[in-house]
Parts: C-alpha cells; sequence; structure tokens
C-alpha cells in the first residue's frame, strides 16, 4: 500500500495555500479555484534543498557538440493517424487525445492498439470506462486483429503502472484520464487534482521506462480537456477528434507535437467496422455539395501542410423581425458580422433587412482569414439567387475597404483545386500562379463577384 503523502489545496490563481478545500480562495477572492496537490513529506524537502548544491550538474556543451538524436518512430500503420502524430509515435512520449464523449476515442485506440501489436508492439490497453469484456464487444467489431491485445479493467494508476512494468509493455493506453486515480490524493477521480497529478505519474512513467503512453481525456463543453489546461503543457502531443456524431467522419488534429508539427489534419469515416483513414478528405467535404444551386461556394483551407477544400453555405432570407438573425456555424460569428458590414457598405447588395445563417460543409472549423471571399461569395450568390460557377474556387481575404487580398500558400491550394476539376479561381489579382490547367481571375473588389455569378 503506498504511503498517503501531505496534500495542500492551492489556488489555481494566486497560488495562495489552503490546509482544506475551500470553494472561495482566501488570498485573492476567486471562486471554484482551489485544487489539492501532493507536497513532498518534510525530510524529502530537506534532503533535496541540503543536496543542491553538491549535486553533480551536466557541464554545458555547445549547441554544434552535442549529438542529433536519432528519433525512433513506431508507426501504427493508421495512415492517417500516424500522420497526425508526425510519422508515428514516438518511446518515451505521452500522448493526449482529446474529444466529446462518443465521438470515437477508444474505437481508434482499440484498433491503433491492434495495429501495432501486429507490428510487433507489447501494448496494454487500461481501461477504467469499460469492462474488458465490453472491450472485447466493441474488439469482435473491428475488423482488425486485436486477440492478442492486453487488456485491464483498472482505475488505480499505480496498479497500472505496474502492470505495464510487468507486461514491459511499450506502449500503454489509458481510457481515460478521467476515471484514473493516483493513490497519492484523496481527491475523487476525475477532480482537477487528480487529473494533473496522475498525468504527472504518467508522464515519469513514460520517460523512465521508455514506454509511449497513449491518455484519453474527455472534453468538456467549453471544449477543453476536462480538468487543468495545465494537462495540456504536461504532455508532448495534444491530438483532438472531433466531427459531427451524427455524420459518419471525424476529425483528428494535432494542437501541440513536440515531435511533429501542429494543426496537421487526419479524416477518417466511422463505419460499422470501426475507423477507416480517409486519404482524400476534399471529395469527402464536397460529396454533399448541390453543384449550381446558389447560395454555395468552394474554398481551399490549408489544414497544416496539406490543401483541403471545403464548401461554404449561405442563406439570405427576408428578415420577419426587427433585428436580423446572424448564425454562423464553423464560423467566428464576429467575423461573418465584419463581413456583412462590408458587404452592406462597400457594394450595392443590402442584407441589412435579412437574416442571415452561414455553414461550413462536415463540421469544418474555419479560422482563415482565405476565406472571407468565400464567404462573401456564398452570401451574394444567395442574395441574388444565383449560383456561383460550378468548377469556381474562391480565396481571398476581404479587406474592411471591401478589397480582395492576396493569401499565402496559394500554389498548393491551387493544385489541390486542379486535381478535384475546379480550374477558375477568383482571387487577388495581385497573385500570379503557375499552375497548369488553373485560370486564376484576378478580383479586386468584393463587389466583383456578383458580375461572376451564374445567371
Ligand atoms: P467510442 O470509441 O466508444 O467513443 P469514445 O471513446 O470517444 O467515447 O465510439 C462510440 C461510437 O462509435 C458509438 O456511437 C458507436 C460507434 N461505433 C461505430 O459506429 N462503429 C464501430 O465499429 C464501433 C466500434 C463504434
Ligand atoms: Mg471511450
Amino acid at each position: 500500500m503506498t504511503r498517503k503523502v501531505r496534500s495542500v489545496y492551492c489556488c489555481a490563481e494566486c497560488g495562495h495555500q489552503h490546509p482544506k478545500w475551500v470553494g472561495r480562495c482566501d488570498g485573492c477572492g476567486a471562486w471554484n479555484s482551489v485544487t489539492e496537490e501532493p507536497v513532498a513529506p518534510p525530510e524529502e524537502t530537506h534532503r533535496r534543498r541540503s543536496l543542491a548544491p553538491s549535486l553533480p550538474s551536466a557541464a554545458p556543451r555547445r549547441l554544434v557538440d552535442v549529438e542529433t538524436p536519432t528519433l525512433t518512430r513506431w508507426d501504427t500503420g493508421l495512415e492517417e493517424f500516424d500522420f497526425v502524430l508526425g510519422g508515428g509515435i514516438v518511446p518515451g512520449s505521452l500522448i493526449l487525445i482529446g474529444g466529446e464523449p462518443g465521438i470515437g476515442k477508444s474505437t481508434l485506440l482499440l484498433q491503433a492498439a491492434a495495429r501495432l501489436h501486429g507490428r510487433g508492439r507489447t501494448v496494454l490497453y487500461a481501461s477504467g470506462e469499460e469492462s474488458p469484456e465490453q472491450l472485447q464487444l466493441r474488439a469482435a467489431r473491428l475488423e482488425e486483429e486485436t486477440a492478442d491485445v492486453h487488456v485491464i479493467g483498472e482505475t488505480r494508476l499505480e496498479a497500472v503502472c505496474h502492470s505495464a512494468a510487468a507486461l514491459e509493455a511499450q506502449v500503454l493506453i489509458i481510457d481515460s484520464i478521467q476515471t484514473v486515480y493516483t493513490d497519492a490524493l484523496e481527491s475523487a477521480p476525475g477532480s482537477v487534482g487528480q487529473v494533473r497529478e496522475s498525468a504527472a505519474t504518467l508522464m515519469r512513467f513514460a520517460k523512465d521506462s521508455g514506454t509511449a503512453v497513449l491518455v484519453v481525456g474527455h472534453v468538456t463543453k467549453g471544449g477543453g480537456i476536462a480538468g487543468p489546461k495545465t494537462l495540456e503543457h504536461i504532455v508532448d502531443t495534444v491530438l483532438y477528434f472531433e466531427g459531427e456524431p451524427a455524420l459518419d467522419y471525424r476529425l483528428l488534429r494535432a494542437t501541440k507535437n513536440r515531435f511533429g508539427s501542429v494543426d496537421e489534419l487526419g479524416v477518417f469515416a466511422m463505419t460499422d467496422h470501426g475507423l477507416h483513414p480517409v486519404p482524400n478528405p476534399s471529395a469527402i467535404f464536397l460529396a454533399a455539395r448541390a453543384v449550381g444551386s446558389p447560395g454555395s461556394a468552394v474554398t481551399a483551407l490549408m489544414e497544416g501542410t496539406r490543401p483541403v477544400l471545403v464548401e461554404v453555405q449561405a442563406l439570405a432570407a427576408p428578415s420577419g423581425y426587427g433585428t436580423p438573425q446572424r448564425v454562423a456555424t464553423g464560423l467566428d460569428p464576429r467575423r461573418l458580422a465584419v463581413l456583412l458590414a462590408v458587404l452592406e457598405r462597400r457594394t450595392t447588395s443590402p442584407f441589412a433587412d435579412k437574416d442571415v445563417f452561414v455553414q461550413v460543409s462536415a463540421g469544418v472549423r474555419v479560422t482563415e482569414p482565405a476565406a472571407d471571399l468565400a464567404v462573401a461569395a456564398a452570401l451574394l450568390s444567395s442574395l441574388h439567387n444565383r449560383p456561383t460557377p460550378a468548377d469556381g474556387l474562391f480565396v481571398g481575404e476581404v479587406g474592411l475597404g471591401g478589397e480582395v487580398r492576396p493569401i499565402g500558400g496559394l500554389d498548393r491550394r491551387l493544385a489541390e483545386a486542379a486535381r478535384l476539376g475546379f480550374h477558375k479561381v477568383f482571387g487577388s489579382g495581385r497573385t500570379a500562379t503557375r499552375i497548369p490547367g488553373v485560370e486564376l481571375v484576378g478580383l479586386d473588389h468584393v463587389d466583383r463577384v456578383v458580375q461572376n455569378l451564374a445567371a
């Protein structure tokens, strides 16, 4: 049995310490900011302090003398997963996979576990959410060789780490961080202090043993991974698994990666037999597009290094009430407000008395200004009831004066457009491109879009 360590209750806002939990910090008055944290026993603190000056320290070296480490990576063979990770799982790393309940995190990890096992890795899947029997039921649905994956239904973190060490597991999967708890703290599993302390323990375990640890984290309503934001600082890699549960595909994104680039996008389709990587996401995002109907425009976004084509849909309808509604899905509502104001003032197309609804296809979230022109084109297309050209693509930022501005990464976006049959690209007249098969139509002002709509 592990000895209980003493704990204090620390305010996350000001650091004030309390001997017991309080709802409101005595120091700064913040509500609900106090979490349990372990403190090292006094003798240990003392030992550390007295030893510190005599610790042998590594001699400083010039960077040129530091050997380049050879980074080993274990590929799972689940292409999109490996791609988002930056080429595979790095031994000794701690990877957090966040997402809403039911999105497919457990499915993804069980598939990854099966593939890793198939590649000669020893994998332990520790599940606190589901019993081994439930895991078996899930495994039976998958078209994967899951028979030899080791599973354990355990929520005590120390016991899980002990089992992983005994098994000499190279990959440890924890499903989920909110259900495990460490004996070091008395607070309940899932509490902020437990989540943080468990993550720290797993990080030490990963680094000491060289085991790659993959941890599932549930996402709260606010969109953050439940527990403190600090969890994201502790781990090496943060992946988010998202998508509309009603639709069949899921997007995997890296938002932090110490061993690869961030903002890479991996796309999976959820089938009756688990998740299948989708190598050509643009085709899926455009699959439901109604060519020739007004209120739709296609744009090319950069998702990390990869261009993807998505459809922006808009509907402008006469408003029945005093204040017209403005609803944006997959797009920042403030960005929509700015674009509407620009169209109102800089063009002859009135939106003031219209309800406006804008959505981006396939649950994709648009954050790039490069999509401005497509949003404007979809709005104008709906207002005038004239479709955008079937093979037309809109890329460009719209300034407050209504001017169309050039954007970065144009060549890569256009290459993807050409591949999918979009041969007419509307964008800033100040960009030149050399992509064969693509005609660039320069628009200096957003008002010019209207002339280019079909009759
Ligand atoms: P799950 O992996 O349990 O989600 P999470 O761990 O993120 O909570 O996924 C659950 C959903 O996926 C559930 O609604 C059923 C569906 N599903 C399939 O459609 N096909 C499958 O092969 C599997 C295993 C699950
Ligand atoms: Mg699950």
